[in-house]
């Protein structure tokens, strides 16, 4: 961010399709509880987006309410962001709905993530999988959004997002902010720890490849023991060590140690005895996460309460822009 003392607006949302991984607490979620203290913060479950694939409906439904709650557990404060799942405010889909008629065929074949969910569900290439970046810039623009902090994978819709909106703008007068993008440099790319190569995913079906926020610490640290490195034997960040590059970036954002310094820590000592400590220091972050989780899971009613209250001050905030956009467009009010 620029370093101006004023409150911003800051939006972001998650998938609640499978439990929350490490990528997506590295990547996302530490920068949402970081900046809820200083700024205006929209966090959401995006479970509209999560349609664009074949769940179980009963599946989606305890995802939703187990993530809900992790939102919480991981430091979302409903006291400080307003925190709310996105089906339950219906102008997302009606804002997205009118954006879809200002995004452009082309513009949407390039989005890499179509293109490679297009290729893991070949049986299944959707309008909504298709359209996908239209929701997520109506979710955006409708709370005129400063900044969006996501991992790297995000970045091209959030530019998609700001092309729709400066096309709207240009039609029609200052309707919408052009938010911003805000990726951490280190972290915003966590690899699987079964293949280096391969963003770590909620939705990799390898059993050690994503760190889940709820698994148990031995599972945690079994996952890290047999993370998969090259052949070398010095903790060095440097080309061609994915692995111990990832293991080092995990290590790094959990502890706020640099490189020089963690190389320095584990000098002479091995592979072996750095994924052991880089699984310590995980299961030790999680588990205030994973007890908090289990405690609210037992308030159904407070959980309740919070989303319910959520939605309906999304509602009046969001509605604000779409009867702007509505009018604009010349629908009768
Ligand atoms: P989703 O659910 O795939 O991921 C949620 C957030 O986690 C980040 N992330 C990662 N960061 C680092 N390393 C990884 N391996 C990793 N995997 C995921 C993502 O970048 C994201 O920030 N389309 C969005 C959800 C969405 C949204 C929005 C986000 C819908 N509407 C509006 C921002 C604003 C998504 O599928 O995120």
């Amino acid at each position: 961010m620029d370093g101006e003392s004023e409150r911003k607006i800051i939006l972001s949302g998650i998938q609640p399709t499978s439990t929350f991984t490490l990528g997506n607490y590295i990547g996302a979620m530490k920068n949402w509880k970081k900046l809820q203290d200083e700024n205006d913060c929209y966090y959401f479950l995006a479970d509209l987006h999560t349609l664009t694939i074949r769940l179980e409906p009963k599946e989606l439904r305890a995802k939703t309410a187990e993530n809900f709650a992790l939102l919480i557990a991981c430091g979302l404060a409903p006291e400080k962001s307003l925190i709310f799942i996105q089906s339950q405010v219906p102008t997302h889909a009606e804002a997205g709905w009118i954006l879809q008629c200002y995004t452009q065929f082309g513009e949407l074949s390039r989005m890499t993530q179509f293109k490679d969910k297009s290729k893991q569900h070949p049986e299944n290439i959707n309008a909504g999988l298709f359209a996908y970046p239209s929701l997520m810039a109506a979710d955006i623009l409708l709370y005129q959004a400063d900044y969006v902090p996501t991992g790297e994978d995000q970045k091209q819709h959030i530019e998609i997002a700001r092309d729709i909106a400066q096309r709207f703008n240009g039609l029609y007068g200052e309707v919408f902010k052009i938010p911003a993008p805000y990726i951490s440099k280190q972290g915003a790319r966590i690899m699987s720890l079964a293949d280096p190569a391969r963003k770590m995913s909620k939705s990799d079906l390898h059993p050690r490849g994503p760190v889940l926020l709820l698994d148990k610490p031995e599972i945690i640290m079994r996952k890290f023991k047999s993370a998969k490195t090259d052949s070398g034997t010095e903790v060095v960040y440097g080309e061609g060590k994915d692995g111990i590059n990832n293991l080092m970036t995990i290590y790094s954002c959990v502890t706020n140690r640099s490189f020089e310094e963690i190389e320095r820590e584990f000098s002479g000592q091995g592979y072996g005895a750095f994924k052991k400590a880089v699984g310590e220091a995980v299961i030790e972050e999680l588990r205030p996460i994973r007890e908090e989780h289990e405690r609210l899971m037992k308030d159904k009613i407070y959980l309740e309460s919070c989303f319910r209250q959520g939605a309906e001050k999304a509602f009046a905030i969001s509605r604000r822009t779409l009867t702007k956009m509505k009018k604009k467009l010349g629908l009768l009010m």
